[in-house]
């Protein structure tokens, strides 16, 4: 039995083909054959390992790429989001010369005019507090706010004898003067700037009147912007409030009065229902603009 053992360790698995099972005992068989299985399971064990090793390293390059890729869409996106930058901040600058061409403009009329920088910055204020009772989104609001203080900017054409004339126009005198409205809309006309738009828009409309009696247009209603309904409330609030060389400033109660009920020459019907209902509801913010950014007593 030993000498059947050895002869059988002896032979070398290479050669298979020389078995002969009728030849090799029954032990010598099944020491043979657990070899073999164990041999196989090995190698097939080796196979996973490599199988594994292989399915690794393409995961690797896979994870690779992805990172490669990913790497490049972000610059990708870095640069998009730089170029989108840069274009906002050409077209912010654009807007910025724009203003400032405008609010230059302003000046000079405003200096023409005997109009005061207090005045403009309260239209900027009033117009922003009314935008925002009546609910315009805030990128309006501040828009609108932003181009108040430019509706007259169309008395840079208005002759000054007419201009700064301290007694009541003539009907040929008020013929002239009405045309400032349209003279500002031209100035500000047919740029590629929504807001030099919107200014002009607010130029034409700020005489125009809700039940049509306004000028230069008679336009009513909603063919009005609103922005110049915002302003038209806001400029004549504050011309009654303001004092003048043939006038008096009127108090705040006096001022809600007219605008509200109406007086010889302020109805209540002028005004966008709404902006006259905001107005209502705000007009202590008005009150509180004038103290804050008051206008010197008229010398
Ligand atoms: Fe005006
Ligand atoms: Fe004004």
């Amino acid at each position: 039995m030993r000498k059947a053992r050895n002869q059988a360790k002896e032979m070398s698995y290479g050669h298979i083909g020389v078995l002969d099972n009728q030849a090799i005992p029954r032990e010598a068989r099944s020491e043979y054959d657990l070899r073999q299985q164990v041999e196989q399971a090995n190698h097939q064990l080796t196979l996973y390992a490599l199988q594994l090793g292989d399915l690794a390293e393409r995961e690797r390059q896979k994870a690779h790429e992805l990172s490669v890729l990913n790497d490049t869409l972000q610059t990708y996106a870095m640069e998009l989001r730089a170029s989108i930058e840069r274009e906002q901040l050409k077209t912010r600058e654009l807007e910025n010369a724009y203003l400032d061409m405008v609010r230059r403009l302003t000046r000079a009329s405003a200096w023409k005019d005997q109009e005061t920088g207090s005045h403009m910055e309260r239209l900027t204020e009033y117009s922003r507090t009314l935008a925002l009772a009546i609910g315009l989104p805030h990128e309006a609001v501040h828009r609108i706010a932003t181009v108040a203080p430019m509706h007259d900017v169309g008395k840079i054409g208005i002759p000054d004898h007419i201009l700064r004339k301290q007694g009541p126009l003539s009907e040929e005198e008020w013929v002239v003067m009405k045309q400032h409205p349209v003279i500002g809309a031209r100035l500000l006309e047919g740029s590629q700037s929504e807001l030099l738009e919107l200014a002009s828009q607010v130029a034409l409309g700020h005489h125009e009147r809700w039940d049509g009696s306004g000028y230069p247009l008679g336009r009513r209603g909603e063919e009005i912007p609103v922005a110049a309904r915002i302003v038209a409330l806001a400029d004549n609030y504050d011309a009654l409030r303001s004092p003048r060389a043939y006038k008096p400033g009127l108090p705040h109660e006096q001022a809600y009065d007219i605008i509200t009920n109406g007086d010889s020459r302020t109805r209540p019907e002028h005004f966008d229902p709404t902006c006259l209902n905001a107005f209502l509801h705000v007009h202590r913010e008005f009150a509180d603009i004038y103290a804050r950014i008051g206008e010197p007593e008229y010398a």
